[in-house]
């Protein structure tokens, strides 16, 4: 077997992130955009010594779960893997990859996953790179869309399945007017031009923060009053300049252009303020979902003192404080407590007290401060780190609900955590990012030594 070899073969079952499987000469062939069922023709792509990538370049016989063809496939799943799976296999793909990851001695409830009312044009950010293209007739134009699978160029895509429609018809505006005052493209290559990319945000009261990341200072004032006409959606607009030639898209140089600093966003009745570089959940109402399922695990009283760790803008360390005697929420970026700080005021809380810093040292803090009953943790997709591990099994807090958004990082705290006296009760698979691979998992733990 050598690369780009072509074979038939029929796809026996889906690995857990919904890659088609099957084996060629006793070795396990992974396929990218096949289905379990189909039979297709594949191209060998890269060979390691247990293992083989393929991707499916002509399907022979196609899977009834199939809802877009090969060709579309291929162009469009480096931005939504799942893109041509239907919406049932996808949550099976989702729930497999929980149960087949998160290995327990313990005996827990796996509860059905929970699903999307609307599978698509979900996301309340999308970030846009732009290139520049020059036909044969030497004829400029611009387009945006999504960088295909190891390289830097950009698939265009005009109406993407996972953005608003708003978004798509501000970035069609902004690319026209590029075109049209000619505005020079960032190129990475030369690393000459000005304009690279957008950043679009919006909140659930249809409130928009439209981001321009540039390479210099370059006067905007007609796109601006060309996108505040068209979309008096739009409350905020600012400049980014990012001169580095770098994957960072974002710098810390943000300059407000237009409107108001903050967009407001209302998670389970409390407002939140939303600054552009705020972290927040990319699918709102499946994470008002994903939270009210965490609290139901929490079993919240008014008489818990309880800990947020990391907790970003503070959503969660907000929605709890009401119905709890105190809580402390912890995050390591200096901006997001400030964001937190300004909430709790917005809504009028006094029982919760933000710790800007990192997990693992702060929470060392509150060993000796008072009694902990709860713990939340939303640690990013790496998971947490064992230190901070270490310092909540020797704090015996008796009730853990871990929130994790990368299930392989939290199969292995889970297991550490139950080395050490925790139980795992409940797992809840929450679909966040529908029409791709990954999943959001809320997980209940409880100390065996509990009453
Ligand atoms: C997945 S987000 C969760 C945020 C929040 N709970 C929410 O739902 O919006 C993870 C957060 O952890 C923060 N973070 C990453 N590493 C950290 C660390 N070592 N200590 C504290 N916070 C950290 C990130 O800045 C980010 O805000």
């Amino acid at each position: 077997m050598k690369l780009d070899d072509e074979y038939k073969v029929i796809i026996e079952s889906f690995d857990m992130n919904g890659l088609g499987v099957c084996h060629i000469d006793n070795k396990v062939v992974f396929v990218e955009n096949a289905m379990e069922g189909e039979e297709v023709i594949i191209s060998i792509t890269s060979i390691h010594s247990k293992y083989v990538f393929s991707k499916a370049i002509k399907i022979l016989k196609e899977s009834p779960n199939r809802i877009m063809n090969l060709e579309e496939t291929n162009k469009l799943s480096g931005e939504a893997d799942l893109i041509h799976v239907d919406y049932e296999t996808e949550l099976k793909i989702k729930e497999n990859k929980v149960k087949t990851t998160i290995k327990t001695n313990s005996q827990y409830t796996l509860n059905p996953i929970i699903k999307s009312d609307n599978p698509y044009n979900y996301r309340n950010k999308v970030m846009m790179p732009y290139q520049e293209i020059v036909d044969s007739d030497d004829i400029r134009d611009v387009v945006y869309g999504f960088y295909q699978k190891k390289s830097h160029n950009v698939i265009p895509i005009e109406n993407d399945i996972l953005t608003n429609e708003i978004s798509s018809k501000i970035l069609y505006l902004i690319k026209r007017y590029l075109v049209l005052f000619n505005v020079s493209i960032y190129d990475e290559i030369t690393q000459k031009g000005i304009f690279r990319e957008v950043m679009i945000r919006n909140t659930k009261n249809n409130d928009f923060m439209v981001v321009l990341i540039t390479t210099k200072n370059y006067d905007f004032s007609r796109l601006i009053e060309m996108l505040t006409e068209e979309f008096k959606e739009i409350k905020s607009i600012y400049l980014n300049i990012n001169s580095k030639n770098t994957n960072v898209v974002l710098s810390d140089d943000f300059k407000l252009l237009y409107g108001t600093p903050t967009i407001k966003e209302n998670i389970l009745g409390l407002n939140f303020e939303v600054y552009p570089a705020s972290f927040m959940q990319v699918n709102h109402k499946q994470c008002e979902k994903l939270y009210s399922e965490a609290f139901r695990m929490a079993d919240l009283k008014s008489d818990m003192n309880v800990i947020d760790a990391y907790c970003g803008i503070g959503s969660i360390t907000l929605n709890i404080a009401k119905k709890v005697n105190h809580v402390y929420g912890i995050e390591i970026v200096p901006d997001a407590i400030k964001n937190a700080n300004n909430n709790k005021i917005i809504n009028d809380i006094s029982n919760a007290t933000f710790i800007c810093g990192a997990c693992e040292e702060e929470i060392k803090k509150l060993v000796n401060k008072e009694k902990i009953d709860l713990i939340f943790f939303d640690p990013p997709r790496k998971g947490c780190a064992k230190e901070f591990l270490d310092t909540v099994i020797s704090m015996k807090i008796p009730k853990i609900v871990y929130i994790s958004c990368g299930v392989s990082t939290a199969a292995r705290d889970i297991k550490i955590l139950e080395e050490n006296g925790y139980g795992l009760k409940e797992v809840t698979p929450c679909d966040l990012f529908s029409k791709t691979s990954h999943v959001e998992t809320v997980c209940l733990l409880v100390r065996k030594d509990t009453k």
